[in-house]
């Protein structure tokens, strides 16, 4: 039986469709590249947005056209549940119940709904997954769903309680892949900086960025997403100490007022946040912090909102994920909070800060043009150009070749945008 897995969604859907494809390969089950191909089609799904979800709706609605068997896996499945028999999916696998796929693909065939939404994590054996997207950089999830409860979040409900992976089954994970030819990690976590506090035994993200750093081959780590309250001072400590872990923060705001802050649970003001990028840039002066921000978050006023473009102006992030508030059915701003800023004023607030973060992204691009940096050659872009990253995530496209692609590279920064730099390489295999 053919099946093809089709991903929405975040990096952590990411590495679990990478398992998913290893359990269905183990079982003896052939995954095919494209869905024209399959017999079965799973969905990765996403939820965190009305419109992500409405998404895999209309996706479910051409597999239908195509006659294909279909599964639901990732957070749609878990918001919906039984429903989604409703729209002639065959079976729905919850997000911590990877395990049970290759057993729903071959039942799918006798016309019997399945769910599963156990917790069969435990089961999985991460250091065998070969069916990776990539073949020099892997994601590596150490934590397992999210317990903030920001009030307009679904994820807490999708991906469950916080629960982080013993820290020496992920070295074990990070050496084999490593052995591999492996050359980054991204270690991925909902709220990363959570790692380890419900082992109780010293583990902590700061101490896996060190062991991990000291494994032979190992070239750059990176981690995703961090918390404010939760962020310890210990990782810019880390980072100032080893070139092997990436000069990149993601640290999400969500917003610049401490009204909204406290409307959507983040327990942090507007101050701490400030302080602590303060402290951060203190220990590593050239590191790239990057946001997310919500607009039209519920009660939000023109004041609250100005309250959060002088924050974007004062930070001077490297890049920053906007979107206008979605309520989700289950959340407590669902529940509680009228949905009260008119969908044109969203709209403005949206653009504005767009704009204001073209010219931030611009002007702290400036500082690249004709400098050489270091950047290992990620993938090839649609027109045709080659990019990679360089240890701050600043992603630079240029002229090369696929034997290159994982390799280190030099290259002479020639042109900046509000997006990508361009630059030709000076220097190849370093
Ligand atoms: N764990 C991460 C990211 C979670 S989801 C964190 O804590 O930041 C990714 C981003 O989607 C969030 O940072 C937030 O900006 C956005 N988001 C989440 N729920 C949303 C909603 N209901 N409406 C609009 N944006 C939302
Ligand atoms: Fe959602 Fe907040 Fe958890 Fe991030 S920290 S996943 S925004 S509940
Ligand atoms: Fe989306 Fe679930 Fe990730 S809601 S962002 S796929 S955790």
């Amino acid at each position: 039986m053919k099946v093809h897995i089709f991903t929405y969604g975040c990096q952590m859907n990411e590495n679990d469709t990478e398992i998913a494809k290893q359990l269905l390969v183990n079982d003896g089950l052939e995954v095919v590249q494209s869905e024209d191909e399959a017999d079965v089609v799973i969905l990765n799904t996403c939820a965190v947005r009305k419109k992500s979800e409405e998404k895999i709706y209309s996706h479910i609605g051409k597999l239908r056209k195509k006659h294909k068997k279909i599964g639901i896996m990732g957070c749609v499945a878990e918001k919906e549940k039984e429903d989604l028999f409703k729209r002639g999916v065959s079976f729905v696998i919850g997000t911590r119940a990877l395990n049970k796929i290759p057993e729903a693909v071959r039942n799918s065939q006798e016309g019997r709904k399945q769910i599963f939404l156990d917790d069969t994590l435990d089961e999985i054996e991460y250091e065998h997954v070969e069916t990776r997207a990539s073949s020099h950089h892997a994601w590596v999830t150490i934590i397992y769903g999210c317990n903030r409860f920001c009030t307009y979040c679904i994820v807490p409900y999708t991906r469950g309680r916080e629960k982080s992976r013993v820290i020496d089954e992920v070295l074990t994970e990070v050496n084999n892949l490593a052995d591999r030819g492996y050359k980054e990690f991204t270690f991925l976590g909902q709220n990363v900086d959570a790692y380890g506090k419900d082992l109780a035994d010293g583990t902590s993200l700061a101490k896996l960025l060190f062991e991990a750093s000291k494994i032979e081959n190992v070239e750059r780590l990176w981690f995703l997403t961090s918390y404010p309250s939760d962020f310890s001072l210990e990782i810019p400590q880390v980072m100032a100490t080893s070139d092997k872990v990436a000069k990149s923060i993601h640290l999400p705001v969500q917003h610049g007022s401490n009204k909204i802050l406290k409307a959507m649970n983040r327990r942090y003001t507007r101050e701490e946040y400030i302080e602590l990028i303060r402290n951060i840039r203190q220990i590593v002066p050239d590191v790239s912090i990057s946001s997310d921000i919500i607009v039209g978050f519920p009660g939000e006023s023109e004041e609250d909102f100005e309250e959060t473009v002088a924050l974007v102006e004062e930070m001077q992030f490297e890049r920053l994920n906007l979107a206008i508030y979605s309520p989700r059915e289950g959340t407590v701003a669902w529940k509680y909070l009228a949905d009260d800023v008119p969908y044109e004023e969203k709209v403005r607030r949206m653009s504005f800060l767009l704009n204001l973060q073209k010219r931030i992204n611009k002007s702290l691009n400036e500082k690249y043009l004709g400098k050489e940096v270091e950047v290992i050659v990620e993938s090839r872009a649609k027109n045709g150009l080659f990019y990679g990253r360089d240890i701050r995530n600043k992603i630079i496209s240029f002229n090369s070749s696929e034997g290159l692609i994982g390799k280190n590279v030099l290259v002479r920064v020639e042109k900046i945008t509000a997006g990508p730099l361009y630059g030709s390489i000076v220097e190849e295999a370093l």
